[in-house]
């Protein structure tokens, strides 16, 4: 019954948590949580080391199980919200640091959507026009090992944007990066909200930076989320 009154009712914008129980590996991080919150324009997710906050970013995008409860995104679960959702994980596996930046990009391009792959050359000026978006056209035939931390937020971000995504998950995207390079990222941040129009979520403990760019804050802490606009 409760389904059926989902898919016909307008599904809830956002991000709602019910209930939910979450673990990383014997860690609780979230016990019996609740929110409701927009994700129009840039919402902070903060807390301290250790708190949970890449966990709840991987548990909405269905890479990691809830324990109870559940996690809806504009009113999908966290299988169907991933189609819409680029993400930026806090750190790559070593493996893919031998690869060239504009390599990780084109295969995000390909990604995670259903239908008819991009042709190559499609692929690759969309990989390019990406890449140029975030400043990191300079570097995009080099290893991303070779990249310093900046240059690779960069190269993460164009990663997460590929498949034209309603929201983005960003994992610390300004750690690693000095200031100048944190005012450059704010600045693509609030364009990304202000002129396309999609919804941020990023873990970051840069509050200076972020001051007057954040819409509202999510704060994990003890097991629990709490909203502040
Ligand atoms: N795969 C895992 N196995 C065991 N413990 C984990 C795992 N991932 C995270 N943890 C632990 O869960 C807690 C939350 O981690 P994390 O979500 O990375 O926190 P944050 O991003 O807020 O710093 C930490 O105590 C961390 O050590
Ligand atoms: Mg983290």
């Amino acid at each position: 019954m409760a389904d059926n009154k989902r898919v016909c009712c307008q599904p809830e914008r956002g991000l709602v948590l019910r209930d939910v129980t979450l673990m990383a590996g014997s860690t609780c991080v979230l016990w019996g949580a609740s929110l409701t919150v927009p994700l129009s324009g840039m919402t902070l997710l903060s807390g301290r080391n250790g708190a949970g906050k890449s966990t709840l970013l991987r548990a909405m995008l269905g890479l990691i199980p809830l324990q109870a409860g559940e996690i809806l995104t504009h009113g999908l679960s966290p299988a169907q919200a991933r189609q819409h959702i680029g993400y930026m994980p806090q750190s790559v596996t070593d493996a893919a640091l031998l690869l060239p930046a504009v390599s990780h990009v084109r295969v995000a391009v390909d990604g995670v959507r259903w239908g008819l792959p991009l042709r190559l050359r499609s692929r690759r000026e969309e990989a390019d026009r990406l890449l140029a978006l975030t400043g990191a056209s300079a570097f995009a035939y080099r290893p991303l090992g070779l990249l310093s931390g900046g240059e690779r937020q960069r190269v993460g971000l164009a990663q997460a944007l590929a498949g034209k995504p309603d929201l983005l998950l960003l994992d610390e995207p300004l750690a690693a990066l000095d200031q100048a390079g944190q005012e450059r990222t704010v600045r693509l941040l609030r364009d990304l909200t202000e002129n396309l129009g999609i919804g941020i979520v990023l873990t970051s403990h840069e509050t200076e930076a972020l001051s007057g760019a954040v819409t509202r804050v999510v704060q994990l802490a003890d097991g629990g989320l709490h909203v502040r606009v």
